[in-house]
Order: C-alpha cells, then structure tokens, then sequence
C-alpha cells in the first residue's frame, strides 16, 4: 500500500526527507509550490513530478508533506488542488509540518470526512538529521496508520514515537521548542561572553561540551554561531511562528512562559535586522548587533 508515497513541500527539511525516500526504495511522486525545485528534485532522485498536490496524491496510499505553516497546510490538504480532493479510501496523509494542534485536529476531521487517515507527525534534528536519516518523529493518531507508514518513515527518522491521539504530536513539539528557545540563547550569551573575556573559544565548548552545561546545541551549533553564518538549518520567521503557538497553548493552559516569550522578541529583533530567514542560532547575531559596550562608545 505504501510503495507509492507522495511528498509535498521541498524545502529545507521535505527536500532531504524526500530524498531518503527515494534512496530507500520508494516510488516518490513529489509536488513543489515552486516546481522549478520539483524539476530540479526529479533531476537529481528520479521519481514523479506532479503539478498540484491533488495530483501527487491521485492513487498514493501515503501522503506526506513539510510545508510552511498552518494556512500553508490547509491550503494543500482541503484548499482547491489540495490532497484530500484524490485521496483513495482508507490512505493516511501525515504531516510533518509544526502546526497548532487545533489545526491538526480540525484536518482531522475533514480527513475522517474524506475516508482519509491524518496524522500530525512534526520532527526535530533540522536539514542534517534529515539529510542521515536521524530525525526524531512525534507522532499523534492511530496506532495501525503508524505501523503502515514506518517502513517509509524510517527511511528519515531513527526515533519514531506514538504520543497519543491526533494532535499529541504536535502537543510534545510544542514542549520541544519551549526548550529549544532558552537553550539556544544561553549558548549564544555563553559563548559571547567567551568571545568578549579574549578565550579560546574552540578550547570553551570543547571542554564544556564534556560536561553539565553541554548540549545538542553546543555539539551541532557552536562552530557556524562563532563563525557567524546563518545561512542554513532552521528559519528564525518560522521559529516565531512556532513559539507564537507554544505562547498560544500557554495562554490556554495559563502556564507562563516568560523565557520563551522573551527570546520570541529576541527572535523579532533579528527579524528587524534582516534575519528573517537566517537560521535561529542567529540569536547570536542580535547580541553582537546590538553590544552595550559599543553602544557606550558612541
Ligand atoms: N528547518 C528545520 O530545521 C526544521 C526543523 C523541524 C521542523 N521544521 C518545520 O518544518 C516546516 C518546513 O521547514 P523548512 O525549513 O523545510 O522550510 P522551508 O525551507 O521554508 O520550506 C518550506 C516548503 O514549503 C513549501 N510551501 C510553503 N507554503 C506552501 C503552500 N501554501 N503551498 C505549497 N507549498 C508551500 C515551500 O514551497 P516553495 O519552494 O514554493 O516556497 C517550501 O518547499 C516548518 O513548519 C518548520 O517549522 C523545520
């Protein structure tokens, strides 16, 4: 049932995502807004190229998709040419996309209306764990639809996990990105005080990467952070619109979150300097930006 699969949205994540796929096996029907990188996908992985998403996901028994944002997932599950218009009886639709969960369960929904499975399955491990197979998937839905689409989900993910109903995905993805956010900007505070107290800052995160205050984070980002390229990974415009979810599921719950609200206008300050589409690690950016000591100085 799943040797066909259709992907939608080749970006940063679903082009790697999609690209596993391909190399594990499966017959990949890819849709793209943007179809010269659907061309360029097809040059590169073989497969099929198809024009709309109702189109790919004509006759696929999994459809998956990473796109933008909630709109964006709408717009290619139940707008017009959206998947769930081809879909055949009884196939799932799981998006990878981070979306709130009150979207997630109204698509929902509209899928059980359709004959459809749709199950809300977010990732973490950004481009890289997608490009080595090592994404962490959170799944919400039914036990029987995961089963049927692992052998295609571990072509990417190495943590592939059921959280709960439809929606409990999304739910978990929420907690990640609350711990993402203050984690990010502590290492880009730590090694900015590395950079101005004159260490080595190659020595700092070597020795403190073997201890308490080591991270992924460290591991993964501390040689592009100081370098200062953020010409990669995870864009800050859509981790704004993640934490504006988390704050929105926080206001539900009235649970504060008063670091995760405080580095969201970090991430805005970054945003007015341009950064929009720099990866989040660009937090650093902000503080060399914005330096007291240089500010004195004026
Ligand atoms: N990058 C990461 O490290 C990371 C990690 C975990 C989760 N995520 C999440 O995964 C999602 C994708 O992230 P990304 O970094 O891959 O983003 P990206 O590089 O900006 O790619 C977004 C993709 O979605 C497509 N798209 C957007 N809106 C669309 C619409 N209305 N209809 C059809 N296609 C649409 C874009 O098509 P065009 O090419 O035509 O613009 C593009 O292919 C986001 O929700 C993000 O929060 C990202």
């Amino acid at each position: 049932m799943t040797d066909r699969v259709s992907f939608l949205g080749l970006g940063a994540m679903g082009w790697n995502m999609s690209a596993r796929l391909a190399k594990a096996g499966f017959n990949v029907t890819v849709y793209n807004r943007n179809p010269t990188k659907a061309e360029a996908w097809i040059a590169e992985h073989g497969g099929t190229l198809a024009h709309t998403p109702a189109e790919a996901a004509e006759g696929a028994g999994l459809v998956l998709s990473c796109v933008g944002a909630d709109d964006d997932v709408i717009e290619i599950t139940v707008g017009p040419n959206g998947a769930f218009s081809t879909m055949p009886t009884g196939s799932i639709f799981i998006d990878h996309t981070t979306i709130s969960p009150t979207t997630v369960q109204s698509l929902a929904v509209d899928a059980a209306n359709a004959g459809i499975e749709f199950l809300d399955a977010p990732v973490s491990g950004g481009p890289k764990g997608a490009i080595n197979g090592i994404l962490t998937i959170m799944l919400g839905g039914p036990k029987a639809a995961i089963e049927t689409a692992r052998p295609a989900l571990e072509s990417y993910g190495a943590e592939i996990r059921r959280m709960g109903n439809v929606g409990a995905g999304q739910s978990t993805k929420v907690i990640s990105q609350i711990c993402v956010a203050g984690l990010l900007q502590s290492l880009c505070e730590g090694m900015y005080m590395a950079e101005r107290s004159g260490l080595d800052i190659d020595e700092v995160v070597s020795i403190l990467s073997k201890g308490a205050a080591g991270s992924w984070m460290m591991n993964n980002q501390s040689a592009t952070i100081k370098a200062g390229t953020y010409d990669h990974g995870f864009a800050v415009d859509w981790m704004r619109k993640d934490l504006g979810i988390c704050l929105s599921e926080a206001r539900k719950l009235k649970v504060d979150l008063p670091v995760t609200a405080l580095v969201d206008q970090f991430l805005g300050d970054v945003q007015d300097i341009g950064g929009g589409r720099w990866d989040i690690s660009s937090l650093m950016a902000r503080l060399r930006h914005f330096d007291s000591s240089k500010a004195i100085d004026l």
